[in-house]
């Protein structure tokens, strides 16, 4: 039995070492020290011996008891450490994949269109003015000429608010509402332009969001004709995207203006001879314009005799994506850097 417990104690130190993993340090101690393991079998054969011999082998088995346990202990300690380490070098960061010094990030394309729009209209005379996202129905619908019920709330799918009464209170559709809240609180004349970021309630794809960006512009002063509209959107056509670029008028409905266009400019591409983009019509439109409508004077006070004006209205992200020929509207939204990067402001 002795030269059995000197033999399992010797072949330990190489089976502990040997023992790759936690699980099969685990294993191995139920071989060695567990209720069926070799050194409680041998122990289960004390009962056969004299006392003398019984005392000799049981403090043989003890002191190989100990001396193993102590290997495997160290040997768990061992293991554990290089699990931890594995798991640090895992989850380690690299700050340090960019070489060639600091990087500095840039303002999103969508705020450098921001500020290049409003950066042109500033350069014409217009102020700059921003409403609330959180509106209410009079605001974005009904002082713009679209009462309850009327059949063209349909072109504008609304996300309420859980507001108040049902569907008084709603995230803003356009930044039309804004319009509203100039004349209201500014006599005119007024020149003004309105970004800010609008809601509906869209599924993503190609070219859609439920969240994204318009731009709203507003004339109120006396003699104001649709000439004057047409000429404003030229002039602010050619300064945003140079000369060569021009824009037209096409008739169109819009419940807050009368007469009311869609706003078309050449293709940013093609220039005008046709392409992909422009689906071969040589024109790309943007957004919506036209005389404020008589209802919408008188919803906010103002004598239509004595004021005129127009306005337009168009959306920024499409803008930003047409301009720098990005066919997709969530690359703009999704944050990867591969594409932010290639827009250093
Ligand atoms: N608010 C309109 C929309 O979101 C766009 C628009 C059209 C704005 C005509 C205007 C306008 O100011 O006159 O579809």
């Amino acid at each position: 039995m002795i030269d059995d417990i000197t033999r399992i104690s010797s072949e330990a130190p190489v089976q502990v070492r040997a023992a790759a993993t936690i699980e099969n340090l685990r294993d191995l101690e139920a071989e060695l020290l567990g209720k069926k393991g070799s050194l409680s079998e041998l122990k289960k054969g004390l009962a056969g011996l004299d006392p003398e011999g019984r005392r000799e082998v049981g403090a043989a088995l003890n002191v190989a008891r100990e001396s193993i346990a102590a290997l495997i202990a160290d040997r768990r300690a061992e293991l554990e450490a290089e699990k931890r380490a594995v798991v640090l070098a895992a989850e380690r960061l690299d700050l340090t994949e960019r070489i060639g010094g600091p990087v500095r990030g840039s303002v999103h394309l969508v705020t450098q269109t921001w500020d290049r729009l409003v950066d042109v209209f500033v350069g014409m005379g217009f102020t700059v003015a921003e409403g609330p996202e959180v509106e209410t129905d009079w605001y974005n619908f009904e002082a713009l000429n679209i009462p309850a019920a009327h059949p063209a709330r349909g072109m504008w799918d609304t996300l309420y608010v859980d507001l108040g009464d049902p569907e008084t209170v709603l995230l803003r559709t356009h930044t039309s509402p804004v319009q509203i809240r100039v004349m209201t609180e500014t006599p005119p004349p007024i020149y003004a332009v309105m970004p800010g970021r609008v809601y509906r309630r869209d599924t993503a794809d190609a070219t859609h969001m439920p969240v994204f960006h318009q731009i709203e512009g507003l004339v109120i002063d006396r003699n104001i004709s649709f000439a004057d509209m047409a000429g404003t959107l030229e002039a602010f056509t050619s300064a945003y995207f140079g000369g060569s670029i021009h824009s037209r008028l096409r008739p169109s409905y819009f419940p807050f203006t009368e007469p009311s266009a869609e706003y078309d400019i050449n293709c940013v591409f093609c220039e005008g001879s046709g392409c992909r983009t422009c689906s071969h019509t040589g024109w790309l439109e943007l957004g919506g314009c036209g005389m404020v409508h008589p209802n919408v004077l008188r919803n906010v006070g103002l004598d239509g005799e004595e004021w005129t004006g127009f306005a337009f209205g168009f959306g920024l992200d499409r803008l930003a994506l047409m301009r720098h020929g990005v066919d997709d509207i969530r690359e703009m939204y999704t944050g990867d850097v591969r594409f932010l990067e290639q827009f250093p402001s």
